[in-house]
C-alpha cells in the first residue's frame, strides 16, 4: 500500500514537513508514506494547460501511481497556503483529466497556532468534495503550538500527535482497500 504525502509548505524546516517524515515511521505494517515535495510547480494559468509543465506531469503520476493520498497543511490566514491550493488545481486539469478523482485521502496539519490547521483543513476539506475524494473523517490530527512539538532534531515528540497519526494512517489505508474492493 503506497501513500503519497503532500506537503503545503516549501519550507526548508518546516512542521508540516517534519510530521510527514514521522508519518513515514508510524505507519502500519505494509503501508509506505512517499512524500512528494511541491518545489518546482508553476503557478497555475489555463494558458498553459495545453503543455503541461515537467513537474505537474511528475505530481500527477505519482498521485495516480499511489493508492491514497496523505495532505499535511500549514495554515494561512485561516485557509490552505496559495502553494498547496495551486498543486491541487494543476493536478486536476485539464477537465476530464484530474489525477485526484477516487483517490482516497486524509488531513493532517501542524501550525504554531493553537488551533492547528483546524480552519485551513475544513478549507481543504471543501475542495476534495469537488474532487471527489472519499476522505477519512475521524481522527483529526492538528498540531498546534507547534514550535514546541518536535526536538532539536526535529523528531516529533507529542506522543498524543503519534498516536493520532498512526490512527489516521490506519483509517486511510483501510478506505483505500475498501475503495479497490
Ligand atoms: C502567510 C502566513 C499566514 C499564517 N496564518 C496563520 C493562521 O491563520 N493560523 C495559524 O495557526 N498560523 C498561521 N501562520 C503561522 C504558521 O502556522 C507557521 O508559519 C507554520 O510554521 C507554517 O507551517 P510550516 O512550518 O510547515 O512552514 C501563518 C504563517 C504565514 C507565513
Amino acid at each position: 500500500m503506497k501513500i503519497l504525502a503532500i506537503c503545503g509548505s516549501l519550507r526548508k524546516d518546516s512542521f508540516n514537513r517534519l510530521a510527514l517524515k514521522a508519518a513515514q515511521s508510524l505507519a502500519p505494517s505494509g503501508v509506505q508514506v512517499e512524500i512528494f515535495d511541491l518545489q518546482g510547480i508553476p503557478l497555475y494559468s489555463q494558458d498553459d494547460e495545453a503543455q503541461t509543465p515537467a513537474r505537474v506531469a511528475e505530481l500527477k503520476k505519482a498521485i495516480r501511481a499511489a493508492d491514497a493520498v496523505l495532505f499535511c497543511t500549514p495554515e494561512y490566514n485561516y485557509s490552505v497556503p496559495g502553494v498547496l491550493k495551486n498543486a491541487i488545481d494543476w493536478a486536476s486539469r485539464p477537465y476530464g483529466d484530474s489525477a485526484w478523482k477516487g483517490k482516497p485521502a486524509a488531513v493532517m496539519g501542524a501550525s504554531i497556532g493553537a488551533l492547528g490547521t483546524a480552519r485551513a483543513q475544513y478549507h481543504l476539506r471543501q475542495t476534495l468534495v469537488f474532487l471527489d475524494m472519499p476522505t477519512v473523517n475521524q481522527p483529526e490530527v492538528m498540531i498546534g503550538a507547534a514550535g514546541s512539538k518536535f526536538d532539536k532534531d526535529g523528531n516529533l515528540n507529542d506522543d498524543m500527535a503519534k498516536k493520532l497519526i498512526g490512527q489516521l494512517l490506519a483509517a486511510l489505508a483501510e478506505l483505500a482497500r475498501k475503495s479497490k474492493a
